[in-house]
């Protein structure tokens, strides 16, 4: 295997600053491992937009609740490598959590309102734990462009405003949710279900679609696509951790789809123990 795997802040430093000189432009995919191929879509669209793609593996303990899945989170950092190395990846940082939070770390990252409700009501502190690593691995990376996904929607909208906020300058790109054939949008904790889970699990993205669909044939009221979304999850008897359709920038909620205002719909649900979370469009047809 020829890719390059660093474990040190000072080593990245100066892999940046080797590219910075000679001019090349360099692309980061931040990840908390256990790749599919939602990660390497990333990945590869980074080999499109830079001459060095690197990716980052760390399973960030800032952004685990008490009672989150932080000690039983899935691992596989050979697998991970070799998937890396394929999809275009250069570098890969894997450091250890007292490389990113030596004793004496106390500089957190809030940002406000984008942070409020959703997620960040449901996962208190996690948004702040994710502003927090992403700001970092940026400074220290200094990539021209970083790639994250629409699968966690909320978390995009975070990282665009702390890069704006921060004035970062790097260009942050938001990548499509890839899916299984079926739909089911892939998750590292997609490997927790078990096979009837694993159907349960089909609620939320039919469900989305289907509210998608309502809006596309002239629904405009919220609340009767939030209340087609719900119908799914009870139906494949999930437990809801919310539904909301939102001002797709703000992320408030909106009573009704306006023509010209994008929308979102998002949607979080536990399937036994494992909390799932999607999201799609919805515009005013
Ligand atoms: P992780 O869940 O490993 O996801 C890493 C990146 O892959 C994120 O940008 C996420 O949105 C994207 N991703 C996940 N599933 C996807 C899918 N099905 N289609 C497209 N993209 C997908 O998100 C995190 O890690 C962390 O919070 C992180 C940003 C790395 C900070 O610790």
């Amino acid at each position: 295997m020829t890719i390059a795997t660093l474990t040190t802040v000072a080593e990245v430093q100066a892999y940046s600053a080797k590219l910075w000189a000679h001019g090349k432009r360099l692309a980061l995919v931040p990840t908390m491992g256990f790749l599919h191929d939602g990660h390497l879509s990333l990945i590869r669209e980074g080999a499109k937009r830079a001459d060095v793609v690197a990716t980052t593996i760390f399973v960030n303990p800032a952004q685990f609740g008490p009672t989150e899945d932080l000690s039983r989170y899935p691992r596989d950092l050979k697998g991970d490598l070799a998937k890396c190395e394929s999809a275009g990846a250069a570098m890969v940082f894997t450091p250890e959590p007292r490389e990113v939070y030596p004793p004496g770390y106390q500089t957190y990252v809030e940002v406000e309102k984008v942070s409020q409700g959703l997620c960040g009501e449901k996962r208190p502190g996690h948004f702040r734990g994710v502003a927090t690593v992403v700001a970092k691995l940026l400074a220290m990376f200094r990539p021209h462009v970083a790639l994250f996904g629409e699968k966690d929607y909320q978390q995009l909208q975070v990282i665009k405003a702390l890069n704006a906020d921060l004035n970062l300058g790097v260009e942050i790109l938001g990548m499509p949710t890839v899916r299984e054939a079926d739909g089911l949008a892939l998750s590292s904790r997609n490997t927790y279900l078990s096979a009837d889970e694993r159907r349960q699990a089909l609620a939320l993205s039919r469900g989305l679609k289907a509210a998608q669909q309502l809006a596309k044939a002239g629904e405009r009221d919220a609340t009767v696509l939030v209340e087609r979304i719900r119908s799914f999850l009870r139906d494949a008897k999930l437990r809801e951790d919310y539904v909301a359709v939102v001002n797709a920038q703000t992320l408030r909620a909106v009573p009704m789809l306006e023509p010209g205002v994008a929308a979102r719909a998002l949607v979080a649900a536990f399937v036994g123990n494992t909390r799932l979370i999607d999201n799609l469009s919805v515009a005013a047809g």
